[in-house]
């Protein structure tokens, strides 16, 4: 794509995708929207080579496997209290829903905070900062919205202000607390320089990775999961199957992140769902170096993107590719594609690090809404997509609450 004297591509072959998301960074580096490197500052999302490199594998460890089955009980206790707070013919914004609960389980996660007891100021600050990620993906466009949209700069000077004051005082209470606090802030608190063995990040790194995993981390599972609920009201069939496989395993009781291996076609279905509507839907390298792919070679500076939305909805790779269809998720059918013809969470170095956590959330919310309710769209409810920095539903999604008939509570 020619704009202006700049060449852009779009890379759509699974094979050359994984050659540009795995090369090395010194190779391809991310390209960051200006707006979001002043968000998050130096966090894992927009820093580069060397320094995100120590910082990815400093962080690694508050993600792993064990660490997120400790999650278990703050992801269901949150759903539980949605599944409660419903009733039978409720019009709900699930969008909206979906947001306040994603929020308010990373924010347990990571720095132990109640978004219903007294941290309203920091959902509302978070709010304000994601809203200021309304912004386009494309860093030219990007560039020109900064420059016109004032009014949005001083809302985000504020909001990030308030941010900051809650994130320092909370770094200064765990610093002080005697008793081990289990979230990620305090993971951070504890990440030690392996030759000096002293503390590892000052507090404004710890802030930077905060704040970038808030922002990373709901919005995204927050639309795979608003799609989702979408994708089962239109899709009977599969939403009888999903309530069906509930029932029979868990037979009424609250699921737990060790019952989700037991539930394949739950996480088909979510699969599915993120093939068809990928929360991050484009990425973006540049190559600093000339690069070369095949016989093509790219000129330095050149804006490569890939894009999930396209690739995972290509003929060549998904037949009747538009078409919502879990069974394309048996290990047996999906061992006959390549690895990146689906990449929700990316690839190579900058894969993401959330990935393990955003699959119990995901999970767990359809696993334990589903157990007692069905959701069918408000009458009027239009459905269009917005392609912000994720994938949002444009007109939001309001749906009708109704008892899942089969249930077994
Ligand atoms: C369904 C939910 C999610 C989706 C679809 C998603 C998708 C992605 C994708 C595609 C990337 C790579 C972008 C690129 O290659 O340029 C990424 C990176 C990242 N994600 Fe996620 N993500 C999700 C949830 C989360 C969660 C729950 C967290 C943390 C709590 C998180 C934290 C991050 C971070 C920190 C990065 C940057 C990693 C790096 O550059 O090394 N994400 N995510």
């Amino acid at each position: 794509m020619q704009l202006g004297r700049r060449h852009d591509y779009l890379i759509n072959h699974p094979d050359h995708i994984k050659a540009i998301l795995c090369a090395p960074q010194s190779e391809m580096a991310r390209s960051t929207p200006p707006a979001l490197k002043r968000l998050l500052g130096r966090g894992l999302l927009t820093s580069q080579g060397d320094y995100h490199h120590r910082h990815k594998r400093m962080l690694a460890p508050a993600f792993h496997k064990e660490i997120v089955r400790q999650w278990n009980l703050t992801i269901t206790t949150h759903c539980e209290r949605l599944r409660d707070r419903w009733s039978e013919g409720d019009e709900a914004d699930i969008e909206y829903e979906m947001l306040r609960l994603t929020l308010a389980i990373v924010l347990k996660a990571l720095v132990g905070a109640e978004l219903e007891e007294g941290t309203d100021e920091m959902a509302r600050a978070a709010n304000t900062l994601v809203e200021m990620t309304h912004c386009r993906t494309l860093p030219v466009i990007d560039d020109l919205l900064d420059k016109i949209a004032l009014g949005r700069i001083r809302r985000f000077k504020d909001a990030s202000g308030r941010f900051d004051e809650i994130v320092y005082r909370m770094i200064r209470e765990r610093r002080d607390a005697n008793a081990p606090v289990n979230d990620l802030l305090s993971a951070l608190l504890r990440v030690r320089d392996e030759e000096t063995g002293c503390a590892a990040l000052c507090d404004d790194e710890i802030r930077d990775e905060t704040l970038t995993m808030l922002m990373a981390g709901h919005e995204t599972t927050a639309h795979a999961l608003t799609w989702t609920w979408y994708l089962l009201s239109q899709h009977p069939h599969a939403e009888q199957k999903l309530h069906a496989e509930l029932d029979t395993v868990l037979q009424g009781r609250m699921p737990r992140i060790d019952d989700l291996e037991a539930l394949p076609y739950n996480r088909m279905v979510f699969s599915e769902a993120m093939r068809l509507y990928p929360p991050v839907w484009i990425v973006a390298r540049r190559n600093p170096n000339a690069w070369s792919l095949g016989k093509f070679t790219f000129p330095p500076g050149s804006f490569i993107f890939i894009s999930q939305y396209l690739m995972q909805r290509d003929a060549r790779f998904f037949s009747d590719p538009d078409h919502f269809d879990p069974e394309r998720w048996t290990p047996e059918a999906a061992a006959q594609r390549p690895r990146y013809s689906y990449f929700p969470f990316g690839g190579g170095p900058r894969q993401c690090i959330g990935e393990g956590f955003a699959w119990a959330v995901g999970l767990l919310v359809l696993a334990s809404l589903s157990q007692r309710w069905r959701l069918s769209l408000a009458p009027g409810q239009r459905i269009d997509l917005e392609p912000l920095i994720t994938l949002r539903p444009k007109y939001g999604m309001r749906m009708i609450v109704e008892q899942h008939s089969n249930r077994t509570q």
